[in-house]
């Protein structure tokens, strides 16, 4: 099986691939009532060994919404206690006739290692700090229904990097794209400049607020710290925090978005999650729309070159 038959980050992929998968996104959004067949008869499984509420129903909302049979597997109470490993459990499930398994883990590059020995779809739905990439695409979908294009957009990311998957998704796919990134956050919470690719700027947290199209705050991430946050979470607010003076800031048109959950008053304003100006409610909206995108051209479309056109995909 070639690797593009999974989707385990956005590195991989270019930006052709990625324009395709949002493109197909934006296509499903437009049909929001739509129940299509698409996956009719067919077994995918959700398998989340982190918390999630958003990625875990829409991904069963949108293989529900394509007609497939959906499997969720719970951690606790499967053989994962008696200590089956991951690739075990998938080679159970491919045994059943289980044909994608969507997988959310703490362990980063999991789905890499596994990719190579397991016979169903992997899709990603986040490993550890590394990567999400169906978040950043239902991101990039929010951003385009907005501004009606990508390539020229800033788009700055703030709060805390260091321990941020959507980011590790993002830094792959903005730049290549055309999108300008801009990073803001407290100097402890910076990704590691390594990971940094060239082009992408670390500016002050004002300027990045002043200076965007697109403001995306990012969550304190208080469960992967080894040690707890070192001021209050209301002077994170006021020094690291979209506060309300902040937003006021805010270029005319600019938006707010999050991946959310958020932590209201932490790094967001709790009146600006609803403002006028956020698109956070959008961006759940589409993940649904998004994630049908991607089991259906991973699933459907298996044998589809990424080179075609989407319209193909039918
Ligand atoms: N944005 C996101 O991944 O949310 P959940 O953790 O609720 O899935």
């Amino acid at each position: 099986m070639s690797a593009m038959a999974h989707l385990i980050g956005l590195k991989e992929l270019s930006s052709e691939q990625i324009r395709q998968l949002v493109e197909r996104g934006e296509y499903w959004a437009k049909r929001p009532m739509e129940q299509a067949e698409l996956l009719k008869g067919r077994f995918v499984a959700n398998l989340f060994f982190e918390a999630s509420t958003r990625t875990r129903f829409s991904f069963e909302v949108a293989q529900k919404r394509l007609g497939a049979h959906v499997l969720n597997f719970i951690p606790e109470t499967s053989s994962s206690v008696k200590g089956e490993t991951v690739y075990d459990t998938l080679r159970t499930l491919e045994a059943m006739g289980v044909e994608a398994a969507v997988i959310r883990t703490k362990k980063e590059g999991l789905l890499q290692e596994l990719a190579e020995s397991v016979d169903l779809r992997l899709i990603n739905a986040g490993d550890g700090t590394n990567e999400h990439p169906t978040q950043c695409l239902l991101d990039l979908l929010t951003m385009k229904q907005q501004f009606g294009r990508l390539e020229g957009l800033t788009v700055a990311i703030v709060g805390d990097l260091r321990h941020s998957r959507v980011l590790g998704s993002h830094l792959h796919a903005l730049p290549k794209l055309g999108v300008k990134l801009l990073l803001a956050g407290p100097k402890s919470m910076m990704p590691q400049p390594a990971l940094i690719p060239a082009g992408v700027e670390i500016v002050e947290l004002d300027e990045a607020v002043q200076t965007a199209d697109v403001v995306m705050m990012l969550r304190v991430q208080l469960e992967r710290h080894a040690e707890s946050l070192y001021i209050s979470k209301e002077e994170y607010h006021q020094q690291h925090g979209l506060t309300l003076e902040r937003a006021a800031m805010m270029k005319p048109g600019a938006v707010i978005m999050h991946p959310a959950p958020v932590n209201r008053g932490v790094e967001i304003h709790t009146d600006l999650v609803e403002h006028e100006k956020s698109l956070i409610q959008k961006q759940v909206t589409n993940g649904v729309a998004v994630r049908m995108a991607v089991l259906e051209i991973l699933l459907k479309g298996s044998d589809i070159r990424w080179e075609s056109s989407l319209a193909t995909v039918n």
